[in-house]
C-alpha cells in the first residue's frame, strides 16, 4: 500500500511516521514540493505519487495567529483537504484527516449545568478562524465522496514539537510559580497513542475481505481522545508530579495556581467544554481508550528514560 504523509515536522505528523513503517510504503514529499496552501501543486503532486491513502496531519495550528491570517488558515485547513479528498475520489483512495474540539462552541450541558462531552453528531459551532477552517476542512471532505475518517482530537502534546507539556517542563526548571487557566476543560491526547490508534484503524482497513463494505460501514467522523477530563491547570500539575517523580526536574517543582481564562486573554477564543465522547471509536475499532492521566504517564515515562 502506498501512503502519502502530510506533516511530518509536527507532533502527530511524526508520530505516525514512526507508527506507520509497517502499513505500506510512506511517501513524504518535501515542504517545498507540497505546500498546502497552493492547492493546484497539491493536485499535481497527488496525481504524481498516486497513493492508496493520504493521511493529512498537517495543519495551520496556530489557533491566535489565525485571528489575523484568516486566508491562510483557510487555504491549509479547508481547501488543502478538499482538494486531497477530491483526488482520492478520483484515485479510489481513501483519505485520513484529522480535526479538532475547536469545532465546537464549549457551551454543551446537561440538565444540572455540568459539563457534557460532545458526540460526533453534535452540531459544530466554532468560535474562532481556527475551529471555522477546521470544520470547512471537514465538510468539503464529506462532500468529496471519497473513502474517508476524521479523527477530531483535542489538547494534542507529545516529547516533541511545540506544545503544553514541553512547555510545562521548561517552565518548571525556571519559576517558582506557574498561573494556569483552571475554567477550560478537555481531554489532553498524546501523539504516541493518536499514531498507534490510527496504525490499529489502518490494519483493520488492510486486513477485511471486503474494502468496499469496510468503508461503507465506518467511513465518518470519530473523537479520538483519551479518556476523562481535566483544565489546563489540572493538566499542568500532574505533568508537575511525573515530571519530579520522574527525576526531569532540575528543581523543586513550581506551586500551580489556578486563574480563569479571563485573566489570560488571547487573540482567539476557546470553548470552555472542549470534552467529547469517544463511544463511538470504541464500538466501530474495538479500541482500548486509556485515561489522560495513563497516557500522560506512558508519554512522560518515554521521556525519562530517553
Ligand atoms: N495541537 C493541538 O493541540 C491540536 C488540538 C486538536 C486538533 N489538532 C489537530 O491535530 C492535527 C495535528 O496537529 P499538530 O499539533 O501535530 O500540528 P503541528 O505540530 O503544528 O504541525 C503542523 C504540521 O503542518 C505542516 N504545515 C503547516 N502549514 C503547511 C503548509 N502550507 N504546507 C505543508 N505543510 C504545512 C507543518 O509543517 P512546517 O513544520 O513545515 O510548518 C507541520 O508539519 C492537526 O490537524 C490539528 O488541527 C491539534
Amino acid at each position: 500500500m502506498k501512503i502519502l504523509l502530510t506533516g511530518t515536522t509536527g507532533q502527530l505528523g511524526h508520530a505516525l511516521l514512526s507508527s506507520l513503517q509497517s502499513a505500506g510504503t510512506i511517501i513524504v514529499p518535501e515542504r517545498h514540493e507540497m505546500d498546502l496552501s497552493k492547492p493546484e501543486q497539491l493536485r499535481t503532486i497527488i496525481r504524481q505519487i498516486k497513493p492508496d491513502l493520504i493521511i493529512n496531519p498537517a495543519a495551520y495550528t496556530s489557533v491566535d495567529k489565525a485571528e489575523t491570517e484568516p486566508e491562510l488558515a483557510h487555504a491549509i485547513n479547508a481547501i488543502a483537504p478538499g482538494v486531497m479528498a477530491e483526488e482520492a475520489k478520483n484515485l479510489n483512495a481513501a483519505l485520513i484527516h484529522y480535526s479538532t474540539d475547536y469545532v465546537f462552541d464549549g457551551d454543551k450541558r446537561n440538565a444540572d449545568g455540568g459539563l457534557q462531552p460532545y458526540v460526533e453528531s453534535d452540531p459544530a459551532g466554532p468560535v474562532n478562524v481556527y475551529g471555522k477552517t477546521k470544520l470547512a476542512g471537514e465538510q468539503a471532505i464529506h462532500q468529496s465522496g471519497c473513502r474517508h475518517l476524521i479523527f477530531r482530537t483535542s489538547w494534542v502534546y507529545s516529547l516533541f514539537g511545540k506544545n503544553f507539556l514541553l512547555t510545562m517542563l521548561r517552565l518548571a526548571n525556571e519559576r517558582e510559580e506557574l498561573s494556569i487557566v483552571n475554567d477550560q476543560w478537555g481531554a489532553p491526547s498524546p501523539t504516541n497513542w493518536l499514531a498507534k490508534a490510527t496504525a490499529h484503524i489502518i490494519t483493520l482497513s488492510q486486513k477485511t475481505e471486503n474494502s468496499d463494505q469496510w468503508w461503507n460501514q465506518h467511513q465518518g467522523v470519530y473523537h479520538m481522545t483519551p479518556k476523562g477530563k481535566t483544565s489546563w491547570c489540572g493538566f499542568a500539575e500532574k505533568i508537575m508530579l511525573q515530571a519530579s517523580a520522574s527525576g526531569l526536574l532540575t528543581k523543586a517543582a513550581p506551586v500551580v495556581k489556578g486563574i480563569p481564562a479571563s485573566e489570560y486573554p488571547t487573540p482567539a477564543s476557546r470553548p470552555v467544554n472542549s470534552c467529547m465522547d469517544t463511544e463511538k471509536l470504541v464500538a466501530h475499532f474495538g479500541l482500548l481508550i486509556p485515561t489522560w492521566e495513563e497516557a500522560l504517564v506512558t508519554c512522560m515515562q518515554t521521556q525519562a528514560r530517553s
